[in-house]
Protein backbone atom coordinates (compact mmCIF):
# COMPACT_ATOMS: atom_id res chain seq x y z
CA UNK A 1 0.00 0.00 0.00
CA UNK A 2 1.32 3.46 -0.60
CA UNK A 3 1.76 5.60 2.17
CA UNK A 4 1.27 9.49 1.71
CA UNK A 5 4.67 10.37 1.80
CA UNK A 6 5.19 8.37 -1.14
CA UNK A 7 2.46 9.64 -3.17
CA UNK A 8 3.49 12.76 -2.92
CA UNK A 9 7.90 11.86 -3.85
CA UNK A 10 6.00 9.85 -6.29
CA UNK A 11 4.12 12.41 -7.92
CA UNK A 12 6.71 14.86 -7.91
CA UNK A 13 9.52 13.21 -9.85
CA UNK A 14 6.22 12.21 -12.21
CA UNK A 15 5.82 15.86 -13.03
CA UNK A 16 8.64 16.84 -13.07
CA UNK A 17 9.98 14.27 -15.96
CA UNK A 18 6.78 15.22 -17.94
CA UNK A 19 7.03 19.06 -17.44
CA UNK A 20 10.69 19.01 -17.84
CA UNK A 21 11.91 23.20 -18.27
CA UNK A 22 8.26 24.12 -19.71
CA UNK A 23 5.48 26.47 -18.03
CA UNK A 24 2.66 25.39 -16.45
CA UNK A 25 -0.67 26.95 -15.99
CA UNK A 26 -3.59 25.79 -13.60
CA UNK A 27 -7.01 26.87 -12.73
CA UNK A 28 -7.66 27.30 -9.29
CA UNK A 29 -11.55 26.74 -8.52
CA UNK A 30 -11.47 27.22 -4.85
CA UNK A 31 -12.27 23.72 -4.49
CA UNK A 32 -9.51 20.75 -2.49
CA UNK A 33 -8.99 18.82 -5.89
CA UNK A 34 -7.61 21.69 -7.82
CA UNK A 35 -5.80 23.25 -4.73
CA UNK A 36 -4.26 19.88 -4.32
CA UNK A 37 -2.79 19.28 -7.90
CA UNK A 38 -1.77 22.70 -8.07
CA UNK A 39 0.24 22.42 -4.47
CA UNK A 40 2.12 19.23 -5.99
CA UNK A 41 2.92 20.43 -9.06
CA UNK A 42 4.58 23.62 -7.10
CA UNK A 43 6.17 21.37 -5.25
CA UNK A 44 7.81 19.56 -8.16
CA UNK A 45 8.24 22.68 -10.55
CA UNK A 46 8.03 25.51 -8.40
CA UNK A 47 7.77 29.27 -9.74
CA UNK A 48 7.18 27.00 -13.84
CA UNK A 49 3.76 27.13 -12.79
CA UNK A 50 1.24 30.08 -12.50
CA UNK A 51 -2.07 29.51 -11.36
CA UNK A 52 -5.10 31.39 -12.14
CA UNK A 53 -8.26 32.27 -9.95
CA UNK A 54 -11.12 33.57 -11.17
CA UNK A 55 -12.98 35.10 -8.48
CA UNK A 56 -16.63 34.80 -9.94
CA UNK A 57 -18.25 36.08 -6.88
CA UNK A 58 -20.16 32.89 -6.41
CA UNK A 59 -18.31 31.47 -3.52
CA UNK A 60 -18.92 31.39 -0.09
CA UNK A 61 -17.95 33.36 2.44
CA UNK A 62 -14.33 33.84 2.59
CA UNK A 63 -13.49 31.34 0.65
CA UNK A 64 -11.91 34.03 -2.26
CA UNK A 65 -9.54 35.11 0.45
CA UNK A 66 -8.39 31.66 1.81
CA UNK A 67 -7.47 31.04 -2.20
CA UNK A 68 -5.32 33.88 -2.41
CA UNK A 69 -3.66 34.70 1.12
CA UNK A 70 -4.06 30.77 2.94
CA UNK A 71 -3.26 28.97 -0.24
CA UNK A 72 -0.63 31.15 -1.49
CA UNK A 73 1.38 31.73 2.14
CA UNK A 74 0.89 27.85 2.43
CA UNK A 75 2.39 27.40 -0.91
CA UNK A 76 4.19 30.20 -2.16
CA UNK A 77 2.16 29.11 -5.66
CA UNK A 78 2.59 32.66 -8.37
CA UNK A 79 -1.11 33.35 -8.43
CA UNK A 80 -3.21 35.57 -10.44
CA UNK A 81 -6.70 36.63 -9.78
CA UNK A 82 -9.22 37.67 -11.91
CA UNK A 83 -12.02 39.64 -10.25
CA UNK A 84 -14.70 38.78 -12.65
CA UNK A 85 -17.42 39.77 -9.91
CA UNK A 86 -19.28 42.40 -12.15
CA UNK A 87 -18.90 40.36 -15.40
CA UNK A 88 -20.81 37.07 -13.64
CA UNK A 89 -23.60 39.05 -12.25
CA UNK A 90 -23.95 40.84 -15.66
CA UNK A 91 -24.50 37.66 -17.46
CA UNK A 92 -26.93 35.93 -15.25
CA UNK A 93 -29.04 38.90 -14.84
CA UNK A 94 -32.68 37.65 -15.89
CA UNK A 95 -31.41 34.36 -15.99
CA UNK A 96 -33.54 32.09 -14.13
CA UNK A 97 -33.82 28.76 -15.94
CA UNK A 98 -31.44 26.25 -13.98
CA UNK A 99 -29.52 24.92 -17.13
CA UNK A 100 -29.38 28.06 -19.03
CA UNK A 101 -27.54 29.07 -15.56
CA UNK A 102 -25.44 26.85 -15.43
CA UNK A 103 -24.39 27.29 -19.16
CA UNK A 104 -23.88 31.36 -18.60
CA UNK A 105 -21.62 30.66 -15.90
CA UNK A 106 -19.43 27.75 -17.59
CA UNK A 107 -19.21 30.23 -20.68
CA UNK A 108 -18.08 33.13 -18.59
CA UNK A 109 -15.83 30.97 -16.85
CA UNK A 110 -14.43 29.60 -19.54
CA UNK A 111 -13.90 33.27 -21.33
CA UNK A 112 -12.57 34.41 -18.17
CA UNK A 113 -10.05 31.94 -18.45
CA UNK A 114 -9.24 32.09 -21.71
CA UNK A 115 -7.83 35.62 -21.54
CA UNK A 116 -5.99 34.71 -18.15
CA UNK A 117 -4.02 31.87 -19.77
CA UNK A 118 -3.37 34.12 -22.63
CA UNK A 119 -1.87 36.66 -20.32
CA UNK A 120 0.06 33.93 -18.92
CA UNK A 121 1.34 32.90 -22.15
CA UNK A 122 2.06 35.98 -23.53
CA UNK A 123 4.50 36.88 -20.15
CA UNK A 124 5.90 33.41 -20.50
CA UNK A 125 6.51 34.20 -24.39
CA UNK A 126 8.23 37.47 -23.59
CA UNK A 127 11.14 35.76 -21.46
CA UNK A 128 11.58 32.92 -24.06
CA UNK A 129 9.51 30.37 -22.50
CA UNK A 130 6.59 28.27 -23.51
CA UNK A 131 3.42 27.46 -21.46
CA UNK A 132 2.60 23.82 -22.85
CA UNK A 133 0.95 22.09 -19.76
CA UNK A 134 -2.49 22.67 -17.82
CA UNK A 135 -3.15 21.30 -14.28
CA UNK A 136 -6.43 19.69 -13.45
CA UNK A 137 -7.49 18.03 -10.34
CA UNK A 138 -8.83 14.38 -12.19
CA UNK A 139 -10.00 12.24 -9.52
CA UNK A 140 -9.78 8.57 -10.14
CA UNK A 141 -13.64 8.37 -9.97
CA UNK A 142 -13.79 10.71 -12.39
CA UNK A 143 -11.60 8.73 -14.74
CA UNK A 144 -13.81 6.00 -14.40
CA UNK A 145 -16.86 8.18 -14.53
CA UNK A 146 -16.29 9.90 -17.96
CA UNK A 147 -14.90 6.85 -19.34
CA UNK A 148 -18.32 4.60 -18.13
CA UNK A 149 -20.19 6.27 -20.36
CA UNK A 150 -23.21 7.35 -19.19
CA UNK A 151 -23.60 8.63 -16.07
CA UNK A 152 -25.25 10.47 -13.59
CA UNK A 153 -23.02 13.03 -14.76
CA UNK A 154 -24.59 13.90 -17.82
CA UNK A 155 -27.68 14.97 -15.86
CA UNK A 156 -26.61 18.44 -14.96
CA UNK A 157 -23.86 20.18 -17.74
CA UNK A 158 -20.70 20.17 -15.77
CA UNK A 159 -18.21 22.33 -15.87
CA UNK A 160 -14.71 22.05 -16.41
CA UNK A 161 -11.46 23.43 -17.91
CA UNK A 162 -13.10 21.75 -21.28
CA UNK A 163 -13.47 23.97 -24.42
CA UNK A 164 -10.29 26.20 -25.03
CA UNK A 165 -10.00 27.26 -28.78
CA UNK A 166 -7.56 25.47 -30.95
CA UNK A 167 -5.34 28.44 -30.44
CA UNK A 168 -4.91 27.53 -27.13
CA UNK A 169 -3.82 23.83 -26.19
CA UNK A 170 -2.20 22.41 -23.55
CA UNK A 171 -1.03 19.10 -22.74
CA UNK A 172 -2.96 18.11 -19.48
CA UNK A 173 -0.81 17.04 -15.90
CA UNK A 174 -3.21 15.33 -13.81
CA UNK A 175 -1.52 14.46 -10.62
CA UNK A 176 -4.29 13.09 -8.43
CA UNK A 177 -5.62 10.21 -11.18
CA UNK A 178 -5.24 7.49 -9.39
CA UNK A 179 -6.39 9.03 -6.29
CA UNK A 180 -9.44 8.92 -4.36
CA UNK A 181 -10.50 11.83 -2.15
CA UNK A 182 -9.45 10.73 1.41
CA UNK A 183 -6.04 10.17 -0.60
CA UNK A 184 -5.77 13.48 -1.73
CA UNK A 185 -6.75 14.90 1.54
CA UNK A 186 -4.07 13.28 3.07
CA UNK A 187 -1.22 14.53 0.36
CA UNK A 188 -2.99 17.78 1.02
CA UNK A 189 -2.17 18.04 4.13
CA UNK A 190 1.15 16.30 3.99
CA UNK A 191 1.76 19.18 1.57
CA UNK A 192 1.12 21.84 4.31
CA UNK A 193 -2.49 22.97 2.85
CA UNK A 194 -4.73 24.59 5.27
CA UNK A 195 -7.39 22.51 7.42
CA UNK A 196 -10.41 24.87 5.89
CA UNK A 197 -9.14 24.06 2.42
CA UNK A 198 -8.34 20.82 2.59
CA UNK A 199 -11.49 19.74 4.72
CA UNK A 200 -13.54 21.81 1.82
CA UNK A 201 -17.05 19.88 0.99
CA UNK A 202 -17.69 19.26 -2.45
CA UNK A 203 -18.97 22.51 -3.84
CA UNK A 204 -19.84 22.71 -7.55
CA UNK A 205 -18.55 24.71 -10.46
CA UNK A 206 -21.46 27.19 -10.54
CA UNK A 207 -20.95 27.98 -6.81
CA UNK A 208 -23.79 29.70 -5.04
CA UNK A 209 -25.58 30.75 -8.40
CA UNK A 210 -26.92 27.35 -8.76
CA UNK A 211 -28.18 27.89 -5.05
CA UNK A 212 -30.36 31.07 -5.56
CA UNK A 213 -33.46 29.57 -6.77
CA UNK A 214 -34.56 32.48 -9.23
CA UNK A 215 -32.35 35.17 -10.54
CA UNK A 216 -28.63 35.54 -9.25
CA UNK A 217 -27.94 39.38 -7.52
CA UNK A 218 -25.37 40.43 -5.70
CA UNK A 219 -27.94 41.18 -2.63
CA UNK A 220 -29.24 37.77 -2.91
CA UNK A 221 -25.82 35.86 -3.08
CA UNK A 222 -24.88 38.40 0.12
CA UNK A 223 -28.07 36.72 1.76
CA UNK A 224 -26.75 33.11 1.19
CA UNK A 225 -23.15 33.54 1.88
CA UNK A 226 -24.18 34.75 5.79
CA UNK A 227 -26.75 31.79 5.80
CA UNK A 228 -24.62 29.15 4.55
CA UNK A 229 -21.69 30.58 6.84
CA UNK A 230 -23.83 30.05 9.97
CA UNK A 231 -25.05 26.49 9.25
CA UNK A 232 -21.51 25.58 8.30
CA UNK A 233 -20.91 26.95 11.13
CA UNK A 234 -22.93 24.75 13.69
CA UNK A 235 -22.22 21.98 11.92
CA UNK A 236 -18.37 22.48 12.50
CA UNK A 237 -18.98 23.26 16.20
CA UNK A 238 -21.31 19.91 16.53
CA UNK A 239 -17.99 18.20 14.95
CA UNK A 240 -20.50 16.79 11.95
CA UNK A 241 -18.07 18.10 8.79
CA UNK A 242 -16.62 14.71 8.51
CA UNK A 243 -19.94 12.57 8.77
CA UNK A 244 -22.00 15.18 6.40
CA UNK A 245 -20.84 14.68 2.54
CA UNK A 246 -22.01 18.26 1.72
CA UNK A 247 -24.80 20.45 2.89
CA UNK A 248 -25.96 22.81 0.34
CA UNK A 249 -28.00 25.94 1.64
CA UNK A 250 -30.33 26.63 -0.78
CA UNK A 251 -32.46 30.70 -1.28
CA UNK A 252 -35.60 29.93 -2.52
CA UNK A 253 -35.56 33.63 -3.93
CA UNK A 254 -38.88 33.94 -5.60
CA UNK A 255 -41.06 32.39 -2.82
CA UNK A 256 -42.10 34.71 -0.52
CA UNK A 257 -42.73 33.53 3.46
CA UNK A 258 -44.57 35.34 6.06
CA UNK A 259 -43.09 35.63 9.45
CA UNK A 260 -43.63 37.69 12.61
CA UNK A 261 -39.84 39.07 13.49
CA UNK A 262 -39.03 41.79 16.14
CA UNK A 263 -42.33 43.63 16.46
CA UNK A 264 -43.86 43.00 12.75
CA UNK A 265 -44.87 41.15 9.84
CA UNK A 266 -42.52 40.37 7.74
CA UNK A 267 -42.18 38.96 4.33
CA UNK A 268 -39.24 37.01 3.72
CA UNK A 269 -37.48 33.67 2.31
CA UNK A 270 -36.89 30.83 2.87
CA UNK A 271 -34.13 28.91 2.77
CA UNK A 272 -33.53 25.18 2.73
CA UNK A 273 -30.95 22.74 4.20
CA UNK A 274 -29.77 20.29 2.50
CA UNK A 275 -27.25 18.05 4.19
CA UNK A 276 -26.90 14.60 2.71
CA UNK A 277 -24.43 12.29 3.28
CA UNK A 278 -22.40 9.80 0.70
CA UNK A 279 -19.77 7.82 -0.52
CA UNK A 280 -19.49 9.67 -3.91
CA UNK A 281 -22.27 11.39 -4.69
CA UNK A 282 -23.70 9.54 -7.33
CA UNK A 283 -26.26 8.43 -4.92
CA UNK A 284 -27.08 10.04 -1.84
CA UNK A 285 -29.03 10.22 1.41
CA UNK A 286 -30.58 12.85 3.75
CA UNK A 287 -28.43 13.27 7.10
CA UNK A 288 -29.95 12.85 9.94
CA UNK A 289 -28.63 15.81 11.85
CA UNK A 290 -29.27 16.07 15.67
CA UNK A 291 -32.74 18.18 15.85
CA UNK A 292 -30.73 20.32 18.47
CA UNK A 293 -28.09 21.22 15.69
CA UNK A 294 -30.50 21.96 13.25
CA UNK A 295 -32.67 24.28 15.52
CA UNK A 296 -29.37 26.20 16.45
CA UNK A 297 -28.95 26.39 13.17
CA UNK A 298 -32.36 27.98 12.44
CA UNK A 299 -32.54 30.12 15.05
CA UNK A 300 -29.28 32.13 14.26
CA UNK A 301 -30.09 32.22 10.52
CA UNK A 302 -33.53 33.81 11.15
CA UNK A 303 -32.19 36.09 14.05
CA UNK A 304 -29.02 36.85 12.27
CA UNK A 305 -30.13 36.85 8.61
CA UNK A 306 -32.51 39.65 7.95
CA UNK A 307 -34.10 38.17 4.79
CA UNK A 308 -34.59 34.53 5.62
CA UNK A 309 -38.04 33.91 8.36
CA UNK A 310 -37.96 30.44 7.43
CA UNK A 311 -35.58 27.51 7.86
CA UNK A 312 -36.96 24.22 5.81
CA UNK A 313 -35.34 20.64 6.25
CA UNK A 314 -34.93 18.71 2.67
CA UNK A 315 -35.75 15.01 3.29
CA UNK A 316 -35.03 13.82 0.03
CA UNK A 317 -32.85 10.99 -1.07
CA UNK A 318 -31.02 10.89 -4.19
CA UNK A 319 -32.17 9.41 -6.39
CA UNK A 320 -35.06 11.15 -6.78
CA UNK A 321 -33.49 14.10 -5.52
CA UNK A 322 -29.90 15.52 -6.68
CA UNK A 323 -28.11 16.98 -4.33
CA UNK A 324 -28.55 20.48 -5.62
CA UNK A 325 -31.55 21.87 -6.37
CA UNK A 326 -30.90 23.21 -9.27
P1 LIG B 1 -26.00 16.54 -8.05
O1 LIG B 1 -26.70 17.84 -7.78
O2 LIG B 1 -25.91 16.20 -9.51
O3 LIG B 1 -24.52 16.75 -7.58
O4 LIG B 1 -26.54 15.41 -7.22
C1 LIG B 1 -23.58 15.72 -7.40
C2 LIG B 1 -22.31 16.31 -6.85
O5 LIG B 1 -21.68 17.14 -7.83
C3 LIG B 1 -21.61 18.48 -7.39
N1 LIG B 1 -21.92 19.32 -8.54
C4 LIG B 1 -20.99 19.84 -9.34
N2 LIG B 1 -19.64 19.79 -9.30
N3 LIG B 1 -19.52 21.13 -11.24
C5 LIG B 1 -18.93 20.45 -10.24
O6 LIG B 1 -17.70 20.41 -10.21
C6 LIG B 1 -20.87 21.23 -11.36
O7 LIG B 1 -21.39 21.85 -12.28
C7 LIG B 1 -21.64 20.54 -10.35
N4 LIG B 1 -22.96 20.39 -10.14
C8 LIG B 1 -23.12 19.64 -9.03
C9 LIG B 1 -22.61 18.60 -6.25
O8 LIG B 1 -22.26 19.62 -5.33
C10 LIG B 1 -22.53 17.23 -5.65
O9 LIG B 1 -21.40 17.09 -4.79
Amino acid sequence: TWTTDSIVEEQVELVRAQVGGKRVVCGLSGGVDSAVAAALVQRAVGDQLTCVFVDHGLLRKDEARQVEEDFVAATGVRLKVVDARERFLTALAGVTDPETKRKAIGREFIRVFEQAAREVVEEAGAHGEQVEFLVQGTLYPDVVESGGGAGAATIKSHHNVGGLPDDLQFALVEPLRALFKDEVRKVGLELGLPDEIVWRQPFPGPGLGIRIIGEVTEERLAVLRDADAIAREELTAAGLDREIWQCPVVLLAEVRSVGVQGDGRTYGHPVVLRPVSSEDAMTADWSRVPYDVLARISTRITNEVRAVNRVTLDITSKPPGTIEWE
